[in-house]
């Protein structure tokens, strides 16, 4: 792939005073990979990496079979619970359940080559070289067993694999060697490259010892590599070529740059991973004076790209002379030439798309897929991959009051695919249709349904639609929120992430949060509470604070279905809050709050993350382990909406054998992103933007990592059980005993 921000020998922006060997010694150390200087498609002199590789890569594509997953994992499903649940707690550490370790595995600024040295807050490494260090703010995560011999993917290795996770955003104040620079009007180049650098996706080697059950990264390995907001990206689907993703970096729209704010994620059936671009328009400038017609302004408003809008980070402002100046103009999209194919007026209609990248082929580019729409994209979920039957991929658009959607693929799926790399996705990402959802409740047979409404072109509510004229159906993917709007879909509190029940084919839904579910949004079934808190002393809490969990159950259990049931899997709520609100008598070794991160792991444990700020008073973040039942297993409820109630339907109570508090993070974090070796032996969670000094850069303190300094860093926590056994296997190990 083709790195456009550069590694540069003459790196005169290389903030380091301490003169880092790190772009001398990448030249000089014999890694496997090519190291070319070359002239980028964005006119920037670059270093590309091009990871051609002896034994690995997609020259071998043709031959794509490869150890198939299996459809039923052999692993059997715990029937209950049974390690000791972590507290709740605000300590500055990570906590993890008795007989359990974690390590921290890969922070904020760690090489991913040996050839970079360690990291040292006191001395932060140049700009350029974070394309070859981990990023920020690590997210959405997927373990790939790698064969070694072939350099593919296989489903069933646990001692080697590829680690590929986001890099969300950045924490400014500790990430450059003077903070307050980021303050300034007009940007430095070093700082900017660095933080652009540090979005992205990480692909790391992990190697685990199959009796300490260990985990290491191997920083010789061909396969680690980094994409940034800088790396190319080609379009595929309906958008590519289209005349609204023409730009002066790609006048025939076939690819752009970057992809960026990458949150939740996804995993195809055949071995790549996906990424998502949630909140694209925080990066983007516009000019007060780019005046548009009314329509087309209508749609920059919904997706937040307003006239006169500065750019958080303002990468748009550093005057050139470093890298080529559109690798700054690009991130104002505003009319400033005679035609589109001269400016970055279409730069925002490149970004909030769903990016396939795989982690085993180094050599082209990553894909922006389109045909899945363009939205703040938090999480992509395959449905089971069942033979012979069409994919759905499940995906939430993370905003107040947005929607829940579906694509599912033409083609059926083929399990000689697997391995099949990009041209896979080609197969089953590229054609397929595109829907919305609809959450209905039936008050005389006080069922919960809800149906799939296909956004399609041919809909003559969407083509009539009078707040948008869309062109054509590669128009109604690329304004998907628009679309969604004239079929009028339900209004969510907060989408997030996507889970797949491997047991049954359910498919869950984290609502996190909605402070105006009840004020500017009204109550209804799907999203039935709004209540203040009624301890934390703050008065802003209200609404849907503490957010829940719906699930969904396709019409006789197909993909293609355009019906569904629903009903709520699970209320996040304080312990001690009123019976109306705490729905699911959640107690203390389970309660929590706003919903965001979700996994179920392949024998159908789901775990659940928080991302939270308002239980916060009382606990950090943390991770739970559920055993879930099935869509309907519950009753019919009644939830507090201010001084009413609101009918809904929710899922059996689960007790706390059912779902547990697994993990704590340090206080000030999120935890966010989930995935296991196929073993079951080693889990691995991030820990991002942590307060305080997480984690401590002493070698023997608890959750020590690599390199000096007290800057808190976001990072990559491997947990693993002290004897080495099975990740909350604890129940079968005695069932076994007896
Ligand atoms: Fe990036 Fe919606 O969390
Ligand atoms: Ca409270
Ligand atoms: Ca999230």
């Amino acid at each position: 792939m083709t790195e456009q921000t550069p590694q540069h020998e003459d790196n005169v922006y290389d903030s380091n005073p301490s003169g880092n060997p790190e772009f001398r010694s990448l030249f000089d150390q014999k890694i496997s990979r090519r190291n070319l200087i070359t002239k980028s498609a964005g006119g920037a002199v670059a270093l590309t990496l091009a990871t051609t590789l002896v034994g690995c890569g997609s020259d071998d594509n043709d031959n794509v079979t490869g150890t198939l997953p299996p459809e039923v994992d052999k692993q059997p499903l715990p029937k209950a619970l049974t390690f000791k649940p972590v507290e709740k707690n605000t300590l500055n550490a990570f906590t993890v359940p008795e007989g359990y370790e974690a390590r921290v595995l890969f922070a904020l600024g760690d090489p991913i080559n040996t050839a970079y040295a360690e990291w040292d807050d006191q001395n932060i490494a140049s700009g350029p070289s974070f394309a070859m260090r981990s990023g920020d703010n690590h997210d959405g995560m997927s373990f790939f067993g790698l064969d070694q011999a072939k350099g593919r993917y296989d489903a069933q290795v646990s001692d080697q694999g590829l680690l590929v996770l986001n890099h969300e955003y950045i924490n400014q104040k500790h990430l450059h060697p003077i903070p307050n620079t980021t303050r300034d009007l007009i940007r430095s180049e070093d700082e900017v490259i660095r933080e652009v650098n540090c979005h992205g996706v990480s692909v790391i080697h992990v190697i685990k010892d199959p009796k300490t059950q260990e985990v290491k990264i191997n920083k010789s390995s061909p396969f680690s590599r980094r994409i940034t907001a800088a790396s190319r990206i080609e379009f595929s689907g309906p958008v590519k070529g289209h005349a609204l993703v023409k730009t002066k970096t790609s006048p025939d729209g076939s690819f752009t740059l970057g992809t960026h704010n990458n949150c939740g994620n996804g995993y195809t059936p055949w071995g790549t991973y996906l990424t998502t671009e949630e909140n694209f328009d925080g990066y983007l400038a516009r000019n007060a004076d780019d005046n548009r017609q009314d329509l087309v302004e209508n749609a920059l408003t919904r997706y937040k790209i307003d006239k006169g809008q500065s750019a958080q980070y303002k990468w748009n402002t550093p005057k050139a002379s470093f890298l080529n100046q559109d690798m700054y103009d690009r991130w104002n999209t505003s009319i400033t030439a005679d035609k589109a194919e001269k400016d970055y007026r279409n730069s925002a209609n490149c970004f909030g798309w769903i990016v396939e990248i795989d982690p085993f082929d180094g050599r082209q580019d990553p894909v922006k897929r389109t045909a899945l729409g363009r939205f703040a994209h938090e999480d992509c979920r395959s449905s089971r991959a069942i033979q012979g039957q069409q994919l759905a991929f499940y995906m939430g658009d993370d905003s107040t009051g947005e929607y829940i959607y579906k694509f599912v693929s033409d083609a059926k799926w083929d399990a000689k695919d697997v391995n099949g790399g990009y041209r896979a996705g080609d197969k089953y990402m590229n054609a397929g249709k595109l829907y919305v959802a609809k959450f209905n409740f039936d008050e005389a047979t006080q069922k919960a349904h809800g149906e799939w409404v296909e956004l399609t072109i041919n809909n003559s509510r969407i083509s009539a639609y009078d707040k948008y004229k869309f062109a054509d159906q590669a128009d109604v993917l690329i304004h998907t929120r628009l679309a969604a709007d004239a079929v009028g879909a339900t209004k969510m509190d907060r989408p997030e992430w996507c889970a797949v029940n491997p047991t049954n084919g359910e498919v869950y839904i984290t609502l996190t949060n909605n402070s105006n579910r009840g004020k500017s949004y009204a109550t209804d079934a799907a999203n039935p509470r709004n209540y203040f808190d009624q301890d934390s002393g703050k008065t802003d809490l209200k609404g849907n604070i503490n957010g829940h969990i719906i699930r969904l159950r396709e019409s006789e259990n197909q993909t293609t279905a355009t019906k569904f049931e629903w009903d709520i899997f699970l209320f996040g709520a304080e312990q001690d809050s009123l019976p109306n609100v705490n729905l699911s008598g959640l107690t203390d070794a389970n309660d929590f709050s706003s919903p965001d991160g979700m996994w179920f792991d392949p024998r159908g444990v789901l775990w659940i993350q928080t991302d939270d700020g308002a239980y916060t008073d009382e606990t950090n973040c943390m991770m739970l382990a559920a055993l879930p039942g099935q869509v309907g297993d519950g009753s019919v409820a009644k939830a507090k909406s201010g001084d009413q109630s609101q009918v809904t339907v929710q899922g059996a109570t689960l007790n706390d054998s059912k779902l547990r508090r697994f993990l704590t993070g340090p206080s000030g974090c999120e935890i966010t992103g989930v995935t296991m070796t196929p073993d079951y032996k080693a889990i691995f969670v991030n820990v991002q933007h942590p307060g305080g000094e997480w984690p401590s850069n002493h070698p023997k303190a608890l959750n020590a990592s690599l390199g000096k300094g007290t800057r808190p860093r976001s990072a990559t926590v491997v947990i693993t059980r002290k004897d080495g056994k099975i990740i909350v296997g604890e129940d079968l190990e005695q069932v076994k005993k007896a």
